[in-house]
């Protein structure tokens, strides 16, 4: 079990609950699982729960023979060393900083909540696991890398304040994120396919950041859904330059265990190229679109083969899995998921262009509904505002009806009176006479 931060409080809930600590999601991030399996295996728990079985995760991936018995080993030697790996990180004193609790665990590190205490703000803390950090290169890159990153000032970045490192461990640390990650937004949606114009605003805001930091000659090399948070008002912020994992994904190649798969990588990135620009970035912000549309990533299986299909095969249609996309999602997702860079999105202009255009049809369309709601509104409102006048001309009549009478009856008086009197004074003249 977790409380209200995130931090973990219950031991078995920290090995069978959300996140990359998970058995489940461990396979899932290493692509010894899809993620609909992972579903299907947690649907099939709940209902041995509910019969008071209680099997477990592995047990049930094993006789669905989803994993063999050596894969799902590796994933609880991973578990395992995460685990320790976490507890240890927790119980260091990292200068200048306290501890609150913990964010989350990526494939690079752990992130913790702190309080930076100079500055006396909240942060987010990323301690890399040290086990990939092993070569003085990578640690000189690191440094610097993470430095020029921390020179970038935009509103949908996440700022990297500080880098540095605390005997074993390469930390850095960032603006803290009061929000949800894109991976949630997707988690929690109706069949996990994110309403188009919200998705396609989240990209809007992104391709903002990225049309920012590219004139600096940056890429940030992992975009993807954990990476893209959305603050309380709605405002994206990109994070987790790759920095990190670039020189990581050539060390280790792709098989190495928790770097995470490759859902989104570029083509040019994942042949290894060393000159991508921009428009690696692009590419995987095509991915990161189309995950949020379909409720799925382009490609399942093991990291290597989700990296030849991202060289190969073409993107399978998004309308298998959501048949009601119109031709222009469809069109803007296929210019920026070309294989070849030079066929996706000649420039960011016409890219924003295009996608603004999406937003907005899908914004008109939603203003349709509520059009419809609103004149829904309105014919009730006329109805009963003709009830109404109905009901006045009613009182009206009734009321002239009633003045009629009044004045029917104030005659007749006055005839009655006028009569009366002309009695009287018929009887006075005529006793006179
Ligand atoms: N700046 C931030 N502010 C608040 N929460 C954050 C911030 N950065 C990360 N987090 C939280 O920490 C979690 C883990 O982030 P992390 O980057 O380690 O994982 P990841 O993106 O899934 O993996 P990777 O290591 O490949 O980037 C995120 O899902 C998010 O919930
Ligand atoms: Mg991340």
């Amino acid at each position: 079990m977790s409380d209200a931060t995130g931090t973990v409080t219950d031991p078995l809930e920290y090995r069978e609950g959300r996140g990359a600590l998970d058995f489940g999601m461990l396979a899932v991030r290493n692509g010894l699982l899809t993620a609909e399996q992972l579903d299907q295996c947690r649907a099939k728990q709940a209902a041995s729960a509910n019969l008071g079985e209680n099997r477990t995760l592995k047990d049930i991936i094993l006789t669905d023979r989803l994993m063999t018995e050596e894969e799902c080993l590796r994933v609880e030697r991973a578990q395992q060393q995460l685990t320790q790996d976490r507890e240890r990180k927790q119980d260091l004193k990292f200068k200048g900083y306290e501890i609150i609790s913990t964010l989350g665990e990526g494939g690079l590190g752990s992130v913790f909540k702190a309080r930076q205490v100079s500055m006396n703000r909240l942060v987010a803390f990323k301690v890399l696991h040290n086990q990939w950090i092993s070569d003085d290169e990578f640690r000189k890159r690191f440094v610097l890398e993470a430095r020029i990153v921390g020179k970038l000032s935009h509103q949908n970045l996440i700022q990297v304040y500080d880098v540095g490192r605390e005997g074993d461990y390469y930390y850095f640390s960032m603006e803290f994120v009061d929000g949800r990650t894109v991976e949630d937004l997707i988690r929690e949606a109706p069949r996990k396919q994110m309403e188009v114009g919200r998705a396609v605003d989240i990209c809007i805001q992104t391709l903002r950041a990225i049309n920012y930091y590219k004139d600096f000659d940056i890429v940030h090399r992992d975009i993807k859904p954990s990476n893209i948070m959305i603050t309380r008002s709605g405002l994206v912020k990109l994070g987790d330059f790759g920095f990190v994992k670039s020189k990581l994904d050539k060390e280790l190649g792709y098989e190495g265990m928790v770097l995470g798969t490759p859902d989104y990588i570029a083509p040019e990135q994942a042949m290894g190229k060393d000159d991508v620009d921009y428009r690696a970035d692009i590419y995987s912000l095509g991915a990161t679109l189309y995950h949020m549309l379909t409720g799925r990533p382009m490609y399942d299986g093991t990291p290597s083969k989700v990296m030849l299909a991202h060289t190969r095969t073409p993107m399978p249609d998004p309308r298998t899995y959501r048949p009601s996309l119109s031709d222009d999602v469809v069109n803007v997702l296929m210019r920026m998921l070309e294989k070849d860079p030079n066929k996706r999105y000649a420039n960011i202009t016409s890219l924003f262009a295009d996608l603004e255009a999406l937003r907005d049809a899908h914004t008109a369309k939603a203003a349709t509904k509520y059009e419809i709601g609103k004149s829904s509104i309105m014919r009730a409102l006329n109805i009963e505002k003709s009830r109404h006048n109905e009901m006045a001309e009613k009182i009206k009549a009734a009321e002239a009806k009633a003045e009629a009478a009044s004045a029917a009856a104030k005659v007749a008086w006055g005839v009655a009176a006028g009569a009366c009197i002309a009695a009287v004074t018929f009887l006075i003249l005529w006793l006179a006479t």
